[in-house]
């Protein structure tokens, strides 16, 4: 049997475009290429790199964002009620902390970075997920982007590490408040990918060469793979799937050493 993910007339918000390497980007190309319309939102500093992937998608709605401004989340969001009505997915693909404080030790991190990437690495879901819940008519997919350094100790990850527990478990209690709408918040817990994000861990290199020898497919994945479950996780085919963690890491969070 072979089931085609058809998109067509579903609308989906899409966080976390810098550039074509992001991987909100294999995001939107994805789901774009299913029929579905998208709205994006970049941060004024990746603009240059944004705007120009803008001609690619089809009849896109973009506006600049930026989930530490109550202004900029009041604008994009008017923006896409007025010319979506209603949306079908929200993705979720941003992420911030210090770039000092994804290095050395973890207890040296002080309140304010500790504040920041909170609020823009999980907090951000809980606002975003408010402000799309209302527009949200008929069922829903909600996608976080996530790391195995939630739940284990990974060199370097420090902060992120315990922004993305924080996270993970915002999606649990999202999935449960949103439930009987039958809208599902879901994360995907993607291995390493070389973005710009990631560009900031220190070790970085280190960890794409411990999952080509250590994951079971002995391989590093691509976000062309993390758009596949994404596609997915926005179709019927996931539609008894919520509050989970899924891992698009070739396996590698399995293993015990
Ligand atoms: N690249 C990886 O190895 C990897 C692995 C697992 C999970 N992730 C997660 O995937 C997501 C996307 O990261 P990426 O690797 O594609 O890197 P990226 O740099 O392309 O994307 C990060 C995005 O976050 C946005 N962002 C940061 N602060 C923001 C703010 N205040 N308001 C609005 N947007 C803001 C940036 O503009 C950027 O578009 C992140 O949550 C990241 O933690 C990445």
């Amino acid at each position: 049997m072979s089931v085609a993910i058809d998109l067509k007339g579903k609308k989906a918000i899409v966080f976390g475009i810098a550039n074509d390497k992001s991987i909100a980007w294999h995001i939107a190309k994805r789901l774009n290429d299913a029929g579905c319309r998208i709205a994006a939102s970049y941060q004024e500093r990746t603009e240059q790199f944004s705007l120009p992937l803008m001609k690619e998608l089809n009849n896109p709605i973009f506006a600049k964002c930026d989930v530490v401004s109550d202004e900029l989340l009041d604008s994009f969001f008017a923006k896409v009620k007025e010319e979506f009505g209603e949306v079908d997915f929200l993705v979720h693909s941003i992420a911030f902390a210090k770039r000092e404080h994804l290095q050395g030790k973890f207890m040296e991190i002080n309140r304010r970075g500790y504040q920041v990437a909170h609020e823009v690495s999980a907090y951000s879901l809980a606002e975003l997920t408010r402000r799309v819940a209302p527009m949200m008519k008929n069922k829903g997919s909600i996608i976080a982007m996530t790391y195995l350094g939630s739940e284990k100790a990974v060199p370097g990850y420090n902060i992120m590490g315990v922004a993305k527990a924080a996270l993970e478990s915002s999606v649990r209690y999202l999935a449960c408040d949103l439930g009987e709408r039958q809208i599902r918040v879901n994360a995907i817990s993607a291995g390493p990918i070389a973005t710009l994000a990631a560009s900031g861990i220190a070790n970085f290199s280190d960890m794409l060469l411990n999952y080509v020898a250590k994951a079971p497919l002995k391989r590093n994945i691509t976000a062309d793979e993390v758009a596949d479950c994404a596609l997915f996780l926005c179709s019927d085919l996931s539609k008894a799937i919520t509050g989970q963690v899924i891992y698009v890491d070739a396996g590698y969070s399995i293993m015990g050493t």
